[in-house]
């Protein structure tokens, strides 16, 4: 009698916390919302809206809310004060955002802690996926780009390089994989330059490369306005006109600012999981969608990312409800297409695996600049995990 009382205790409490279940469950989103990179966060914010457009407000049997908060900028503590917030006062079962290194790697303790899957749909340092079992992924790590772009420069006669990265984890991780590569196939290294991360005056950078003289450059710079002055800097200083070819991650030429590069950005390449000019039927699905909701917004990397990240919190929350491990658990393996192509979470180190593209600034048929993808490298996991 006792133990039927016990067990019908045990089944009342599990019919509790299943309904508790199938009632809202809120996603926080951290991002900058303010400040010289609030894009990103508007970008998270209308490719959610896409996704919800595209797949409702429910995921399986659970109404999803999605709820915003600003982290501001490159900020460790902010992060980890509106994630604590989210947590506490919100109750969010979920988190998912999360744009630099610093302010992912602050939120690890804090998710490991809580059991809170964690969708990151930027941050990109490789490292970061193993500081907490409760991260996965959407975006893609440094050396994911950067060994295809050295790959693709030694087979297209690039034989000199220097290297120039914003000096923190996904600079860093840019330059050695980049470097590894190109020079495992025969390639010299003239120079290596690491730029702090609040530089805005890249002139004087861009005089050094200009002496070094080599057939190209190589570099990573966080997107967002330093990256467009960069980038800017090039052709200003007299680089391009030298014949110092430019090879970036596509970070450094975000599809939002690329048609005020004008001109002087034809012949840029760089090697990204997404771009705008990406030939498919999800891809055009996505932009006309984006232009119906907001006719003034721009697809890039950061809407393909959150849209992406929000199919992996459904795909969790409708298979494990608020169960941290069981959603984990669920997102390891995934496999579906998306805007960018085929994508799927590696389930050994839970970043995604996608292809990557080398793109050059071309002009379309409108006379708009685009990244143009020249060449693809299939099904790249994040090369930065094999280390
Ligand atoms: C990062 O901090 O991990 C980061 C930020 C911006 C990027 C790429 C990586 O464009």
């Amino acid at each position: 009698m006792k133990k039927h009382f016990l067990g019908l205790c045990a089944a009342l409490a599990l019919a509790g916390a299943s309904g508790a279940e199938a009632d809202t469950i809120k996603v926080g989103i951290v991002a900058p919302f303010s400040g010289p990179f609030a894009i990103y966060g508007k970008q998270f914010k209308e490719g959610l809206e896409v996704f919800v457009k595209d797949y409702g407000t429910k995921a399986g049997a659970h109404d999803v809310e999605f709820v915003y908060k600003d982290s501001t900028g490159p900020n460790p503590d902010v992060s980890k004060q509106v994630t604590q917030e989210l947590l506490i006062k919100d109750g969010v079962k979920y988190l998912g955002g999360y744009v630099f290194t610093p302010n992912a790697l602050a939120v690890a303790p804090l998710i490991t802690q809580s059991q809170t899957p964690t969708v990151i749909f930027n941050a990109a340092t490789s490292v970061i996926t193993k500081k907490s079992p409760f991260f996965v992924r959407t975006s893609f790590t440094l050396p994911q780009n950067s060994g295809p772009m050295a790959d693709w420069a030694i087979a297209n006669g690039i034989k000199t390089v220097v290297t120039a990265v914003t000096d923190y984890g996904p600079g860093v991780d840019a330059e050695k994989t980049f470097i590894k590569e190109f020079e495992a196939k025969g390639g010299k290294i003239v120079d290596k330059i690491r730029m702090p991360i609040k530089t805005t005056d890249f002139a004087p950078f861009m005089q050094r490369i200009k002496s070094d003289a080599p057939n190209a450059l190589f570099v990573f710079i966080p997107a967002g306005p330093t990256a467009f002055s960069f980038t800017k800097s090039y052709s200003d200083n007299g680089l391009k006109a030298a014949g110092i070819q430019f090879l970036g991650t596509g970070d450094v030429d975000d599809e939002t600012t690329l048609q005020a590069l004008g001109d002087a950005a034809i012949g840029i390449k760089t090697a990204y999981p997404y771009s705008a000019a990406h030939k498919s039927a999800l891809n055009d699905k996505l932009i006309a969608e984006l232009a119906a909701l907001h006719p003034d917004s721009k697809a890039n990397f950061a809407t393909v990312d959150a849209y992406d990240g929000a199919y992996v919190l459904y795909k969790m929350i409708a298979a494990a409800g608020t169960d941290g491990d069981a959603a984990i658990k669920a997102a390891k393996g995934l496999k579906w297409e998306s805007a960018r192509g085929p994508v799927s979470i590696d389930a050994n180190n839970r970043s995604i695996t996608e292809n990557i593209y080398i793109r050059e600034v071309a002009k379309n048929a409108k006379g708009e600049l685009e990244n143009k993808e020249i060449f693809t490298f299939k099904d790249v996991p994040d090369l930065g995990q094999a280390k």
